[in-house]
């Protein structure tokens, strides 16, 4: 489902260079649920933002459900994020004076295509995580957990394959963090593929599978997942 191969990201910024992911190579297959662990500011946001088409390597190279993605012009990377990835980041990134159904209807308003049963399926969304009570409500009239939950309503509108999730919990309690775990096992369950980026191993150990980011490389229980002695692939 995701492969990426030999990818670096160097940031340049006031002529600084910060080399952050130092040639990574990693897959993933259809169906995993994987946690990526690392302190802050090892490159979690910067990988997760690269397998999302959101920002582009140095070098390296991604497959998408055997798509080599940077051989496609420019556009078609976004329309592979709009269908096939879902996003649920830290902060949720609702529009707060907006309510729950209206945030989940974004991605096609962004997308300037409104299907017909739009509003179904985003009832149908946020029925999903429980919030069939609450479509009403401004963002801003919800608690992060349900706010949380809109914004996993949000991924799911176009029905993904894979849903990428940064820090998914980093502003949650812990009932509402066991709340959206619940949810990822779940959509897991139904098939979809699940990332998420942590640097709590209690939520890490929710996935099938942990990931270390360490010094710009990977690690999986303290090996190279991708030397010839990994019975991964
Ligand atoms: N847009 C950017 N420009 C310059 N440096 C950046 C940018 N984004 C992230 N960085 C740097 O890259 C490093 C990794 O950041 P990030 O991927 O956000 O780490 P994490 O998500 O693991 O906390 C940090 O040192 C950060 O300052
Ligand atoms: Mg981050």
């Amino acid at each position: 489902m995701i492969k990426i191969k030999n990818i670096e990201k160097t940031y340049i910024k006031a002529s600084v260079l910060t080399p952050v992911l130092c040639g990574i190579t990693l897959s993933i297959q259809r169906g995993e649920y994987v946690a990526i662990m690392g302190t802050s500011g090892t490159g979690k946001s910067t990988l997760m933002n690269i397998i999302g088409c959101l920002d582009k390597p140095t070098s390296g190279q991604l497959e998408l459900d055997g798509i080599d993605v940077y051989k496609l012009d420019d556009d078609t990377p976004s329309s592979l994020r709009n269908n096939k990835i879902g996003f649920v980041f830290q902060q949720f990134f609702l529009l707060e004076r907006t309510t729950a159904l209206d945030n989940v209807l974004l991605p096609f308003i962004y997308a300037d295509k409104y299907p017909a049963d739009a509003i179904q399926r985003a009832k149908k969304t946020l029925a999903n995580v429980g919030l069939e009570d609450r479509t009403e409500y401004l963002a801003n009239e919800l608690s992060g957990g349900q706010q949380q939950r809109v914004a996993i309503a949000r991924a799911l509108i176009n029905d993904p394959d894979v849903i990428l999730a940064d820090e998914p919990t980093g502003n949650l309690d812990s009932t509402s963090t066991a709340e959206i775990l619940e949810i990822f096992n779940r959509l897991n369950k139904e098939g979809r593929t699940i990332v998420v980026v942590t640097h709590d191993r209690a939520v890490a150990e929710h996935a099938q599978r942990i990931l270390e980011l360490k010094d710009g490389l990977i690690t999986e229980n303290g090996t190279n997942p991708n030397t010839e002695n990994s019975d991964i692939h």
